[in-house]
């Protein structure tokens, strides 16, 4: 599955770029949140979201929150009506907290974790997930070049994930193009998040084919 990250998209111009995608045929986008503290940047706030699924109601809004003030931000996402939330392993003392707040608000769980967190921090919180995002970037650009070592961890995680008897989505997202791609889905990802590729390389219903013909 292709989520693409709007964070790169025109935001002059984003009903356009979004509908350009799910004229290719996505169902789901994955939006950037950064509070300008657990990343150097900042992106965008609920109003955002709310404005999304008003206007796209049948489409998946994937929030992936970079903040580590989550007893402000993460409720503010969940009320704007996400359908799936990804906080960081590193931005909390207490992930199953916040797995319990989102399961008790009907919202699909994610974690995500930097490329420099040993991926074996995630285990105790696998059973209680419905996807793994595996950062192949150090989070808070768009732009940014695949990390090559996140192959080996991405196949680590895929055997965690086996070795818990479990059948949990890995997403991967940072620098993904048609050839990062491939490489990633053959270590075991099955959900590629991305930014630049779609909407900054000319035609968006283009580039979204070109990655289609990969994700099989
Ligand atoms: C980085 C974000 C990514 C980013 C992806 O912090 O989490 O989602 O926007 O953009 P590309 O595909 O350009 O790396
Ligand atoms: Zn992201």
């Amino acid at each position: 599955m292709i989520a693409p990250s709007i964070l790169n998209a025109d935001n002059m111009h984003l009903s356009r770029d979004i509908k350009a995608a799910i004229e290719s045929g996505i169902d789901r986008f994955h939006i950037d949140i950064m509070d300008g503290y657990f990343v150097p940047n900042l992106s965008y706030g609920p109003e955002l979201v709310k404005d999304f699924k008003r206007s796209f109601p049948l489409t998946g809004a994937e929030i992936h929150l970079m903040s580590n003030n989550l007893k402000i931000t993460l409720p503010l996402f969940v009320e704007a009506g996400c359908d799936l939330l990804e906080f960081h392993y590193e931005a909390t003392d207490n992930p199953s907290y916040w797995l319990k707040y989102l399961k008790d608000h009907n919202v699909r769980r994610g974690m995500a974790i930097n490329p420099s967190t040993p991926v074996q921090k995630v285990r105790p919180f696998l059973k209680d997930l419905d996807q793994v995002l595996l950062m192949t970037v150090k989070p808070g650009f768009g732009g940014q070049k695949f990390e090559e070592k996140s192959v080996e961890r991405l196949v680590e995680l895929k055997n965690m994930i086996k070795a818990e008897n479990l059948n949990l989505p890995i997403e991967v997202d940072g620098g993904i193009d048609r050839e990062t791609l491939k490489i990633s889905r053959d270590a075991g990802a099955t959900i590629f998040v991305v930014g630049s590729y779609i909407f900054k390389n000319g035609s968006i219903k283009d580039q979204v084919m070109k990655l289609k013909k990969e994700d099989k």
